[in-house]
């Protein structure tokens, strides 16, 4: 007979997603209310490591953070740690994993809410194996984590980025020049698709839709025609030409993915030179990641900590609370990790897209 959980612990890793705050405060209020000690964990699977870089969440302690972006219990995004071996506060020489499991058990915990990418949630699942019970949460602004149609973060990443194209839709149109606007999004468009569709963008280039520049260029030109003398081209970071690479601006290092880069600059350049118009890129980077979630995000973080908790007590582990609308459901990670959901050849969307006459550079 399984012991019933007094006391999980919650933890978030890989890059940041507004949201993050709003997954962790609805994981204490519901394990509060459940009855359980909820322990706050320090930059991913790291604050296993040694004893204080964990403590207790109250109520009180998270009351405030719904709205604020970042996660007040820190991230890393440092590669494989299972290929690390480390030197305990006790001068003992152990493998990562090895510690993190010890530790986990030392601590009291029960179970074990993973808030993180597609990356995280690869740890969680070879954690889960080793025996320990973790529900894990997607996150990611890129929208891309198999078994779930949304994560949060995207929508609000989505709404700055509209936001951004409507401010560049105005100087673009005052001085008649190409505005490149480069997002997030390594394999899946679904950031430049959403805000390309809500901006009013007359050009989406997508990792999914390798593109020719010059039926971009063309696009553009044929613009003029009706009297347009200015456009707005929104690039996802993982775009590449048919003929050419994805742009990276630093390689992949033990685990750790490669950095994308100049996506936004190369279509700019190659632009100015095949419609002999001004351009300007402008790469909205990691403000796309910061600040204050949106009421959906808030919303859906606030879903997916709540479940996870009653997922945890309900004795189901090795899995991942999912958004299938109008339901929260679970899915085991192995389903999960590894698997990229990008945007599908029949999208509706960009069949959509494509009907209001935005282009693809196809
Ligand atoms: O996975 C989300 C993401 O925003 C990617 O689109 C981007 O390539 C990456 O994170 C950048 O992360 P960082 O700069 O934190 O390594």
């Amino acid at each position: 007979m399984p012991q019933p959980i007094k006391k999980i612990g919650v933890l978030t890793g890989g890059g940041d997603a507004p949201g993050l705050n709003a997954v962790i405060r609805a994981v204490v209020k519901a394990g509060c209310n459940a009855n359980l000690e909820v322990i706050g964990i320090e930059d991913s699977f790291d604050g296993l490591l040694e004893f204080n870089r964990s403590h207790v969440l109250t109520t009180k302690d998270v009351t405030g953070i719904l709205r604020r972006g970042g996660t007040i219990l820190g991230t890393v995004n440092t590669g494989d740690p299972f290929v690390r071996q480390i030197t305990t506060s006790e001068g003992i020489e152990q493998k990562y994993a090895d510690r993190v499991v010890e530790m986990f058990h030392r601590m009291g915990l029960g179970g074990l809410v993973v808030i993180g990418g597609d990356g995280t949630l690869g740890l969680a699942h070879r954690f889960s194996q080793l025996g320990i019970p973790i529900v894990g949460v997607p996150k990611t602004i890129d929208n891309d984590i198999a078994g779930t149609t949304n994560c949060f973060g995207f929508d609000t990443a989505v709404s700055f980025a509209t936001d951004a194209i409507d401010r560049l839709h105005t100087t673009a149109e005052a001085h008649r020049r190409i505005i490149v606007v480069e997002v997030m999004g390594r394999y899946a468009g679904w950031i430049a698709l959403y805000a390309g569709v809500g901006g009013g963008a007359d050009v989406i280039l997508l990792p999914e839709l390798p593109y020719d520049i010059e039926a971009v260029a063309e696009r553009i030109k044929s613009r003029d025609i009706w009297g347009a003398h200015f456009s707005i081209v929104v690039v996802a970071e993982g775009a590449r030409p048919r003929d050419g690479r994805v742009s990276v601006i630093e390689a992949a290092a033990l685990g750790k993915a490669e950095r994308l880069g100049g996506a936004g600059h190369f279509v700019s350049a190659a632009l100015a030179q095949l419609t002999g118009k001004e351009t300007r890129t402008v790469v909205l980077g990691h403000l796309q990641r910061g600040g204050s979630p949106t009421s959906f995000d808030r919303v859906l973080a606030t879903r997916f900590g709540a479940t996870a908790v009653d997922v945890l007590l309900a004795g189901q582990h090795d899995c991942m609370v999912a958004s299938r609308p109008p339901h929260i459901v679970t899915v085991p990670l192995a389903e999960v990790v590894g698997r990229t959901r990008t945007i599908p050849e029949d999208s509706d969307l960009v069949r959509t897209a494509r009907a209001v006459g935005i282009g693809f550079g196809e």
